[in-house]
C-alpha cells in the first residue's frame, strides 16, 4: 500500500512522524510544496519519499491523507486519483459529499480529527465513516473514537475551536500580572508552569473535569470564588454560544 500525502505542513508531520516510530515496513509519499517539511520526513523516516507533484501523489498512492487547509481545496478537483483508491481527509469544514465531489471516482472517503499527539501515537481521533483504512491508521497512532453521523462529527471538530482562545486565556492572566507591574518575562513563566503542571492530570483514561475543579477549588477559597465570578458573568455561556456559532458554521457549509 502506497500512502499519499497531500500538504505536507503541522497535522501531515504530526501523523508521519507518529507512523516512523517503529521499523516496519512502510511506504509514503509526501508531496513536494514545502520541501523543507518534506525532506526533513524523507530523511528521517526509512520508506518516506518526495513526489514530484500532486499529481504524482493522486496516482501512485492507493491511500490519499489530505491534509490542506480549506482554502486549498480545490487545487484537488481534477488530481489522477484512482477509483479504487480510499481517501482520508483530516480537513476540517469539508464535508464527506462535497469531498465525493471533489475527488472525482474515489468512493471510500473518510474523515478523521487527528491531534498533533498522533506523533508520539497517543491520539485520540474521531473518524467518521468509521471504515478501513482510516480507522487502522489511526488505530496505529493511538486510540480511535467511532463517530456515528456527520453531524456528531462536526462536534467534534467543533470543540478544537478552542484551543486558541484556550492560550488566550492564558495570555490575558500574565498579561494582568504584568499590567499590574510583574515583570513580563516572571509572569509568563508562572502561567505557563502553572498550566503546564495540571496538564498532566488531563492524561487520566477517564478524565473528569468537574472532580477536577472541584480538587483545585477549596471552599470559600479564590478558586471557588473566581469560578462563580465567570459563571456570574456569562463566561461559561458564551463558550456554549460560541461552540453552538462554530458548530452551524461547519454544517453550513
Ligand atoms: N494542525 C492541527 O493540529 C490540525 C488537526 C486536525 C486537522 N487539521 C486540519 O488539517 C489541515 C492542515 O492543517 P495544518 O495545521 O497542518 O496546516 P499547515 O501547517 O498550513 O499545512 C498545510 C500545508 O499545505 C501546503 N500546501 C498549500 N498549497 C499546496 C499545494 N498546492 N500543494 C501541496 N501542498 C500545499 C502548505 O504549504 P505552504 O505553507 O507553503 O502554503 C502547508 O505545508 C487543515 O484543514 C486543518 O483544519 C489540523
Amino acid at each position: 500500500m502506497v500512502l499519499g500525502v497531500i500538504g505536507v505542513g503541522s497535522i501531515a508531520s504530526a501523523i508521519v512522524s507518529g507512523l516512523c516510530r517503529d521499523e516496519g515496513p512502510r511506504d509514503i509519499l509526501l508531496s513536494p510544496r514545502n520541501p523543507k517539511k518534506s525532506a526533513a520526513l524523507a530523511a528521517d523516516c526509512p520508506g518516506v519519499r518526495v513526489a514530484e507533484s500532486n499529481e504524482a501523489v493522486a496516482r501512485e498512492s492507493s491511500v490519499v491523507l489530505l491534509c490542506l487547509r480549506l482554502s486549498d481545496a480545490g487545487l484537488l478537483r481534477g488530481l489522477p486519483f484512482s477509483k479504487d483508491a480510499s481517501v482520508i481527509s483530516v480537513m476540517a469544514g469539508i464535508s464527506i459529499r462535497e469531498l465525493g465531489d471533489i475527488v472525482g471516482p474515489v468512493k471510500n472517503i473518510a474523515r478523521a480529527i487527528p491531534l498533533t499527539s498522533v506523533a508520539a501515537r497517543r491520539g485520540v481521533t474521531p473518524v467518521y465513516p468509521f471504515i478501513e483504512p482510516a480507522r487502522s491508521l489511526f488505530a496505529h497512532l493511538g486510540t480511535v473514537v467511532d463517530v456515528a453521523d456527520e453531524s456528531s462529527f462536526n462536534l467534534f471538530s467543533a470543540s478544537t475551536a478552542t484551543i486558541a482562545a484556550h492560550f488566550a486565556y492564558l495570555g490575558r492572566i500574565s498579561d494582568w500580572l504584568t499590567a499590574r507591574g510583574i515583570a513580563s518575562l516572571g509572569a509568563r513563566q508562572y502561567v505557563a508552569a502553572m498550566f503546564g503542571e495540571i496538564a498532566g492530570s488531563l492524561q487520566a483514561a477517564d478524565p473528569d473535569f468537574q472532580q477536577l475543579a472541584k480538587e483545585h477549588a477549596t471552599p470559600g477559597g479564590i478558586n471557588e470564588r473566581f469560578a462563580q465570578i465567570m459563571t456570574e458573568q456569562g463566561v461559561w455561556d458564551a463558550v456554549d454560544g460560541g461552540l453552538d456559532q462554530i458548530r452551524r458554521r461547519l454544517e453550513d457549509r
